[in-house]
């Protein structure tokens, strides 16, 4: 009998640990998702998911690629498969870019550094974000490879100049311009959480951090998270990080300098000899305005739908950016990616590479860097399969007509 029952049951090899288990049970990002939901507290998931107001541009920037269907061609060798792209003349192992992210230590104490550890062993490159809680010169250490560095644009432009002349001295190669946050979004989720930088503890986040001991554990033993790159100048002109914890919208709008514009351009030119990119186009006027400045790289992005509740979908604007400037500059698509075909459709629409920070996220709150590490490879796997399963082999290959209005 039981030699019958050996004879028609394989046994799946036992694997130690929980976070091991489940990681080699879920299938995608969405998976990842539900793990970083139950691993992290409340209003950390709620930071990282959420967006402002309604969230309806939140889903729609992911429901949108769905606007777009495949012309799928068959029968024509694909046992072979070169995902490799190029941007702003450096190889990429296929058309992705880490996009910048705030904070990521209260995902995982590692943070910034895991994050940035994954994106090299992946091949891609990785932009560290001026909110950062691990410093530029803590990422050059750990990610030797290809590094953007994401600026806000603070009044004191000083400190803007100094972390700029940092991170060309640490070796990041590209500065993207974070443009879309005059003022702050209303993330209505953070509101109610009362959500702060560094968390506040309450009988909520006690309550919270005894029913989550692993994300606890890896937390306190993290020490004290701080804004790593920057400081903000005292009354008394001493750099210092802010000593209370604040909301984010309260920190920021204190912070940004809405005087920003198109103007102001010029000073970063000349103080950046790399490629600049700039993050936030969400029209076409814009894209233009910025092509005839003489930018290298456009991210059309609506912030991951946490800024303007009603901006267009990146992935719908795009079309209609590369019929005007595609040829002079190199368009990134951010925003709503969670499938390795949505950065397909993105390149057969007219950007170079897609970029995406949930998608990374999900990962790194799931299981730290191997969550990362498993994102990534979901999206890539899912690349590589969409082509084959369109019959194209390579991603110099991938055309407009290959994709349809659905
Ligand atoms: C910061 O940029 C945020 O979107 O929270």
């Amino acid at each position: 009998m039981l030699q019958t029952f050996r004879s028609a049951l394989r046994f799946r090899r036992f694997r130690f640990g929980r976070t091991t288990r489940q990681l080699e049970r879920a299938a995608n990002i969405a998976d990842l998702r539900v793990m970083a939901k139950r691993r992290l507290p409340g209003g950390v998931f709620d930071y990282i998911d959420g967006a402002a107001e309604d969230e309806r541009t939140l889903a729609r920037n992911a429901a949108a690629y769905a606007d777009y269907e495949f012309v799928p061609r068959v029968m024509r060798d694909v046992s072979s498969i070169d995902a490799r792209t190029t941007l702003f003349g450096r190889e990429i192992a296929f058309p992705f870019v880490f996009a910048p992210t705030g904070f990521s230590r209260i995902a995982d104490s590692q943070g910034e550094l895991a994050v940035a550890r994954a994106a090299q062993r992946a091949g891609l490159p990785y932009t560290l974000s001026t909110m950062g809680t691990r410093s530029i010169e803590e990422v050059a250490e750990v990610n030797t490879a290809s590094k953007w560095f994401q600026v806000y644009v603070w009044k004191d432009r000083g400190l803007v100049a100094e972390m700029i002349d940092r991170a060309a001295a640490a070796g990041f190669e590209t500065l993207c311009i974070t443009v879309d946050l005059a003022v702050f979004g209303r993330r209505e989720r953070d509101v109610r959480r009362g959500f702060t930088l560094p968390p506040t503890i309450g009988l909520d986040t006690i309550i919270d951090a005894v029913r989550r001991p692993s994300w606890t554990f890896d937390f306190v033993r993290g020490g004290p998270i701080r804004f790593a790159s920057m400081a903000t100048r005292d009354a008394d002109g001493e750099l210092r990080d802010p000593a209370e914890a604040v909301t984010l919208a309260d920190f920021t709008n204190a912070q940004l300098d809405a005087t920003l514009s198109w103007s102001d351009l010029e000073q970063f030119r000349d103080q950046w000899d790399g490629p600049i990119v700039i993050k936030g186009i969400q029209c076409v006027e814009d894209a233009a305005i910025a092509a005839d400045l003489g930018v290298d790289g456009l991210a059309l992005s609506n912030h991951g739908g946490r800024q303007l509740e009603g901006s267009p979908a990146p992935v719908a604007l795009l079309p209609h950016v590369a019929e005007v400037v595609g040829d002079r500059v190199e368009l990134i698509c951010d925003g709503g990616i969670r499938r390795g075909s949505d950065i397909v459709k993105a390149v057969a629409l007219g950007a170079t590479a897609a970029m995406g920070g949930r998608a990374y996220l999900y990962g790194l709150g799931a299981a730290g860097e191997r969550g990362v590490d498993t994102a990534i490879g979901f999206l890539r796997a899912e690349y590589e399969r969409c082509l084959a399963l369109n019959g194209i082999t390579a991603t110099a290959d991938i055309h407009p007509g290959m994709v349809t209005p659905a």
